[in-house]
């Protein structure tokens, strides 16, 4: 969506927020206590994003939530990948040859599961004039080892039996991806998700699950239509990308209709502070505090250690910790380590 296509929807919106009002259903922020931290595609500065081992791994290392990036199978199963092509994560192009389309993707929705199940899933990749090459050098290292791709309900499964068996309380943060996507597919994949949720008992504003989308009709669309018709209120989160498309969200008007839906948002780390700033001299933005006086509670994404990953203006990783965390005030971030992050945590205490 683009901040035109925001304020064109502006009236459509406003219709059903007021609606959403006058129906008494309108969400309430709860007040955030502690700094979430947010496994961002599992422990993925360890281990290949979105593996069960991945997932594991950050169970261990104390995350508050773990995410899981959502997109469909042909077969209709919502499956646990950060994009909808299958093609920079796994062997797919070796496996299946003939099976992309013509801009030479491979998209998930036009594999069964039973066919996704038989790639080998490694460390993201890029491929430049045939050379392929790691995303991030430093990490695990590419085709080693034996990883596969998973059902959204495999990782609850996953997820609620080490809850189970630690006597922990670790919760789940879904995004449902491309929603326009799946729909011009002839796939609903919000009602899909709601309807895995709803069978693993994530019914109620309290259970352990933040629910986020890039998209806010799609939010909307949940919070009016889909959690009414489905008997179930979750929290949900709009994701605000660094992008020009979203700039009339991160308006106080913006901001006060997303307060309309959702409890939270998830905006990129540079959409508080700018990238440029010097250290010592930091240009945070008002959207921090506009959301904070909207009720809703901010998860900036996404807090890596490798230090490109890093603006300028920090030290290191725990300076931008600090920052953010200590500085700025924020509810959780979404991190590839979730171990340093929890770390610093107990050490700023
Ligand atoms: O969902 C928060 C963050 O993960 C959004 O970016 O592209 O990593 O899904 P992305
Ligand atoms: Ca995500």
């Amino acid at each position: 969506m683009n901040s035109n296509q925001f304020l064109a929807g502006h009236g459509i919106l406003l219709v059903l927020l007021l609606l959403v009002a006058c129906d008494g259903g309108a969400p309430v922020a709860p007040a955030a206590v502690e700094t979430l931290v947010i496994a961002h595609r599992g422990a993925s500065g360890y281990l290949p994003e979105h593996t069960i081992a991945a997932k594991a791994m950050a169970y261990a290392q104390g995350a508050d939530y773990i995410e899981q990036d959502l997109v469909m199978t042909k077969d209709d199963e919502i499956i646990v990948l950060h994009d909808h092509h299958l093609d920079t994560v796994s062997n797919v192009a070796t496996l299946y040859p003939g099976r992309a389309r013509d801009d030479g993707r491979y998209y998930a929705v036009d594999f069964t599961l039973a066919e996704i199940r038989e790639l080998s899933v490694t460390e993201r990749f890029d491929i430049r004039d045939g050379a392929v090459t790691a995303v991030f050098p430093d990490r695990f290292p590419l085709n080693q080892s034996t990883f596969k791709v998973h059902t959204f309900a495999e990782e609850i499964e996953l997820v609620q039996g080490l809850n189970r068996s630690t006597g922990q309380s670790v919760g789940i943060y879904p995004e449902i991806k491309s929603p326009a996507f799946h729909r011009a597919e002839g796939k609903d994949i919000a009602r899909r998700v709601l309807e895995v949720l709803r069978t693993y008992g994530y019914t109620h504003p309290s259970d352990k699950v933040f629910l986020q989308c890039f998209d806010p009709y799609e939010l909307v669309r949940i919070r009016e239509d889909l959690l009414p018709a489905m008997n179930m209120d979750l929290r949900l989160v709009q994701l605000i990308a660094y992008s020009r498309e979203f700039a009339a969200m991160t308006t106080a008007e913006g901001i006060r209709q997303v307060a309309e839906y959702a409890v939270g948002i998830g905006p990129s780390m540079h959409l508080l502070i700018d990238q440029d700033s010097d250290a010592g001299n930091l240009e945070v933005s008002e959207l921090l505090k506009l959301a904070h006086s909207a009720g809703l509670v901010v998860h900036p994404y996404t807090f890596r250690r490798e230090r490109n990953q890093i603006p300028s203006y920090a030290k290191d990783f725990e300076d931008l910790l600090d920052i953010f965390i200590n500085q700025l005030g924020v509810d959780g971030v979404f991190t590839d380590f979730p171990d340093r992050t929890v770390h610093f945590l107990e050490s700023s205490r």
